[in-house]
């Protein structure tokens, strides 16, 4: 198992998480993984291998506006009720959800 595997198990998220910032960023990067990276892809650009099909494409997290606010709880609302073509991800924890929008945030340039 490689350090990249370790960090996205989950193994590590302690030694991370308030060294590197105050959210669950190795927890919030599995979940990406596992439920964005499709569309969102893998840089945030919105060219995931489901996502350049779409159209409307998926935000491209590194420089698109969000319609529905940029603030956490604003994205975590719509990680919550999904968004036209995107899914709603009502089966995340809410903690699991504010972690996300911190960790797509991230993307920004
Ligand atoms: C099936 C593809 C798909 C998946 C999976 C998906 N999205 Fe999206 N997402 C989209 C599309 C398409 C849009 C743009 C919708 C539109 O503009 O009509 C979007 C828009 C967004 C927006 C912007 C909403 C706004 O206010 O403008 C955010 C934030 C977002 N997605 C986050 C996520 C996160 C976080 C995940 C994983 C938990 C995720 N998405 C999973 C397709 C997807």
């Amino acid at each position: 198992m490689n350090i990249l595997e370790l960090i996205l198990s989950g193994s590590l998220s302690w030694g991370c998480s308030g060294v590197l910032s105050a959210y669950d960023m190795a927890g919030a990067a599995k979940l990406y993984q596992a439920n964005c990276v499709i569309c969102h892809g893998e840089s945030g650009e919105g060219n995931g291998p489901a996502g350049q099909y779409m159209n409307p494409r998926p935000r491209n997290f590194t420089k698109d506006k969000f319609i529905r606010g940029d603030k956490p709880d604003e994205i975590a609302e719509t990680i919550r009720t999904g968004f036209n073509q995107m899914p709603p991800f009502g089966n995340l924890s809410p903690e699991d959800r504010i972690n996300l929008a911190n960790y797509i945030k991230g993307f920004r340039k």
